[in-house]
C-alpha cells in the first residue's frame, strides 16, 4: 500500500465518520468530504451542464447523436442555432450562479480515457467499458477496446468551496464521480498510480467576472477603427487592445463558462493596460473596451459579451454597397500585382491568388454562384434583432453618416453613454480611420450595376431604417435616399488611409 496524500484524506474521511469528530478542528480535506456527502444530492443536482458549445448540427458519431437525444432531440435544421445557444448558455450559466449561492465552486473536470483504462488493472477493464459504455450510450457494449474510447470525458462539478484544486483530484473526483465509471472502490481498481495522472481540473467563473464595460461589436468595414482610435483618446477611456481583440473568438472560442485561469490572466493584463494610461495620460481609465468588429455575427461571442449584465454595446452601420465594395476589393478584385496591391492595403494580407473576378459586376452575376458566401458573410440585417434583444437597454446605434457630419457631436454622447463623467479635452481631433476614397473598384462607373445591387441589398436598408427609427434618431439623408458613395465619387476629396491609418 502507498501512502499518498489521497489515501491519508480518505482516512481522514472515514474516520470523520468513524470518529463522530465535529467541525471544529476539521482539516481541509475532511471538510471537503464530509460538507460534500452531507448534500451529495444538492450538490449533483448544480453539477453536469456543458462548458463547451456542441454545435446542433454536427453529429459525428455516436456521442454526439446520443447527447442530443438526451437533451431533447433538436434537428439540425438551421434557424435552431440562436435556441440551441440559448439553452447551452442558460443551463451553464444558471448553474454556475446557483453553485456559487449554495456556497459552492464550479469545476471543469477533464478525464483522460485512453489513459485511465491503461492504468486500470487488466480484470477491472470490462466493468470500467461496460459503465461507461451505459453512460454515453445506453447500451452495455458499444465499448469494447481502448480503440473505442473517446479522448476525453468532460465533466462540470459543483463542489463546496473548501474544496480546492488537489481535493477536487484526490477526493472529490476518486469518491463521488469514478465510481460510476469503475464501480465501488475505484482507487483498488488502479495500478500503482493516482488519479493525478488522468485528471485535470480547472475551476470555472461566469461571465461577468471579465472586467470590461463595453464593446464595439460591429459593423467590420464601417468605422469600427475611426470608433476605437476616436474613443481611446478620452482619459476615462481604455481598449484592451490596439487591434481587435481575439480574446472571445479564439482563445474562449468554444467556451460556455471560462476558466478562472483565463479570466485572470485577461483581467491582468486590462490593470496593465489602465496603469500604462496613467502613466501616459496621468489619468486612471475606468471604463475599460474591447473592439472586435466581426462579433455581432458571432452566436458564441456575442452571448458571451451579454453574459455580462452591465456590458455595453456600440454597434456602427453604414452604407451596405459601399461596404460591399471594400471587400470585394480586398478579397476577390483583380489586381494587376496582388502582392503590390497588399502593400498598398487594397487586397486583404490574408488573400491567396484564388479566382479574382475582374469586374464588380459579378457582384450581380455570382450573388448566388460563387459569391454566394461572400454575401453571406457580409450579410448585417439578418444579425441584428438578435444583437438587439440579447442587449436590450444597453446597446447604442451610429451610422457612419452621423459620424461625417458631426463627429465631435457623436463621440461625446458615446463617451457619456458609456459613462465618462469628463468630455473630451477640447484640443481632441477626431480622425477618419481605414478608409479608401475614389473609385475601388469599376463599380462606380456603372450605374446599371449599382442600383442592380441596391435591390438586393434593400434588407439591410430597411433594417437600418428600423434601427434609426427604433432609436428615435434621425435617420441619416443618405440613407432615406439610398444614396452610396458613387453619388459623392466626383465631389468628394479621395482618401487613401487603408488599415488602420488616420486620414488627413
Ligand atoms: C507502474 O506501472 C507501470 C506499468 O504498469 C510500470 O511500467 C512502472 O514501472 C510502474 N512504476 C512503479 C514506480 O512501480
Ligand atoms: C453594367 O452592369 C450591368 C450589370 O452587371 C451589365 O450588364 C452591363 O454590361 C454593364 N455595363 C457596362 C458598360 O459595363
Amino acid at each position: 500500500m502507498i501512502y499518498t496524500r489521497r489515501f491519508m484524506s480518505r482516512m481522514l474521511f472515514i474516520c470523520l465518520w468513524a470518529c463522530g469528530s465535529g467541525e471544529t478542528s476539521e482539516t481541509p480535506s475532511a471538510a471537503c468530504a464530509s460538507q460534500y456527502v452531507k448534500s451529495e444530492a444538492s450538490w449533483k443536482s448544480m453539477s453536469g451542464a456543458n462548458t463547451l458549445y456542441i454545435p446542433v448540427d454536427h453529429r459525428p458519431n455516436w456521442y454526439w447523436q446520443e447527447v442530443s437525444k438526451r437533451r431533447g432531440g433538436l434537428e439540425p435544421v438551421s434557424g435552431y442555432e440562436d435556441l440551441w445557444l440559448d439553452r447551452l448558455f442558460a443551463e451553464a450559466q444558471i448553474q454556475i450562479l446557483g453553485c456559487s449561492v449554495h456556497g459552492g465552486r464550479y469545476w471543469e473536470v477533464v478525464l483522460d480515457l485512453p489513459r485511465l483504462f491503461q492504468i486500470i488493472r487488466r480484470a477491472a477493464r470490462p466493468i470500467f467499458l461496460r459503465l461507461l459504455s451505459r453512460l454515453l450510450v445506453r447500451t452495455d457494449d458499444e465499448l469494447n477496446s481502448m480503440d473505442d474510447l473517446p479522448d476525453v470525458m468532460r465533466l462540470s462539478v459543483c463542489a463546496p468551496q473548501v474544496c480546492d484544486q488537489d481535493l477536487m483530484v484526490d477526493i472529490i473526483v476518486p469518491q463521488f464521480y469514478a465510481p460510476m465509471l469503475m464501480g465501488a472502490k475505484p482507487e483498488r481498481k488502479l495500478l500503482n498510480r493516482s488519479f493525478q495522472d488522468v485528471v485535470r481540473v480547472e475551476e470555472l467563473l461566469d461571465w461577468s467576472s471579465i472586467n470590461i464595460d463595453f464593446a464595439i461589436g460591429g459593423t467590420d468595414g464601417c468605422g469600427t477603427s475611426s470608433l476605437h482610435r476616436n474613443l481611446e483618446q478620452h482619459p476615462e477611456l481604455a481598449f484592451s487592445t490596439v487591434g481587435e481583440d481575439f480574446f472571445f473568438t479564439a482563445e474562449l472560442a468554444h467556451r460556455l463558462l471560462p476558466l478562472k485561469s483565463q479570466v485572470e490572466s485577461y483581467n491582468t493584463q486590462l490593470e496593465e493596460i489602465k496603469d500604462t494610461k496613467l502613466k501616459s495620460v496621468g489619468f486612471r481609465p475606468k471604463i475599460m473596451g474591447i473592439c472586435n468588429p466581426a462579433l455581432f455575427s458571432t452566436g458564441l461571442a456575442r452571448r458571451k459579451l451579454a453574459g455580462m449584465p452591465n456590458l455595453k454595446m456600440i454597434v456602427i452601420l453604414c452604407d451596405p454597397l459601399g461596404r460591399l465594395e471594400k471587400n470585394f476589393m480586398e478579397y476577390h478584385y483583380c489586381f494587376d500585382s496582388l502582392a503590390e496591391a497588399k502593400l498598398r492595403g487594397l487586397a486583404s494580407g490574408a488573400r491567396d491568388d484564388e479566382a479574382c473576378f475582374a469586374s464588380a459586376g459579378s457582384l450581380l452575376s455570382e450573388r448566388f454562384g460563387k459569391l454566394k458566401r461572400f454575401w453571406q458573410r457580409r450579410e448585417v440585417a439578418v444579425h441584428m434583432p438578435t444583437l438587439m434583444n440579447l442587449f436590450t437597454g444597453r446597446i447604442i446605434v451610429v451610422h457612419q453618416e452621423q459620424l461625417r457630419i458631426r463627429p465631435n457631436a457623436v463621440f461625446s454622447s458615446l463617451a457619456s453613454f458609456l459613462g465618462a463623467r469628463y468630455t473630451f479635452r477640447s484640443q481632441t481631433s477626431f480622425h477618419r480611420y481605414n478608409s479608401v476614397g475614389g473609385h475601388r473598384t469599376d463599380l462606380c462607373h456603372n450605374a446599371t450595376l449599382v442600383s442592380a445591387l441596391k435591390r438586393h441589398l434593400e434588407p439591410e436598408y430597411q433594417m437600418q431604417e428600423l434601427l434609426m427609427k427604433d432609436a428615435q434618431e434621425l435617420v441619416p439623408e443618405s440613407l432615406l435616399l439610398r444614396s452610396t458613395r458613387c453619388d459623392r465619387i466626383a465631389t468628394e476629396e479621395a482618401t487613401y488611409c487603408p488599415s488602420r491609418s488616420a486620414c488627413e
